[in-house]
């Protein structure tokens, strides 16, 4: 396992490798994940699920290895390091779209032309099962989602690298003795 310095190192360089990274078009992939982390934060979300918010596109970061599609390459990377629930939350983010874009209305009207072009390759709106939606952190991967679709906005507030490395490091040291699904302490 890691040290606590070694996590924090590590996140600060795969956060820094996505500057310059785009998805979207008014936002690089770093501005994205530390406004998502910033919605989090200012949602009063728990720790893991700030992190997770953060690290949620780490699959496009060039550090990252993995192959598509890039939920599946954050879930892999996130789980050893910080524990199944925010690997699960981050691997999340894809299926909590679909949903949305199944279930509510306006949702999809909503999006961004690139995640509403993104939806079409990861399958359109619904298909997401029982395994999703029955799942106990279900709930969070929502609140995720909607930090992840207010991130995009050019010049708008974001969480600090050196905070997420800190929240980073301080989850790595407690993912060990992190509760089974549906325990109530996070
Ligand atoms: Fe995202």
């Amino acid at each position: 396992m890691s040290s606590s310095s070694e996590i924090a190192a590590e996140v600060t360089a795969v956060l820094r490798s996505l500057r310059g990274i785009w998805d979207e078009p008014a936002v690089d992939e770093l501005d994205h994940a530390m406004q998502a982390g910033w919605h989090a934060q200012a949602d009063g979300a728990p720790d893991g699920l700030v992190l997770a918010a953060v690290l949620h596109d780490v699959g496009r970061s060039p550090l990252v290895p993995g192959s598509e599609p890039h939920d599946r390459i954050a879930r892999e990377w996130l789980t050893p390091r910080f524990g199944a629930r925010v690997g699960w939350l981050a691997g999340a983010h894809v299926a909590a779209k679909r949903f949305l874009a199944a279930t509510e209305s306006g949702y999809a009207a909503g999006l961004s032309e690139t995640s509403v072009d993104s939806l079409a390759h990861q399958g359109g709106a619904g298909g997401v099962d029982g395994s999703w939606t029955a799942h106990p952190w279900w709930p969070d991967a929502i609140r995720l989602r909607r930090y992840d679709d207010a991130a995009k906005v050019v010049g708008a507030p974001g969480m600090d690298i050196a905070e997420a490395a800190i929240l980073a490091a301080r989850i790595a040291g407690r993912s060990e003795i992190e509760p089974r699904p549906g325990g109530m302490s996070w």
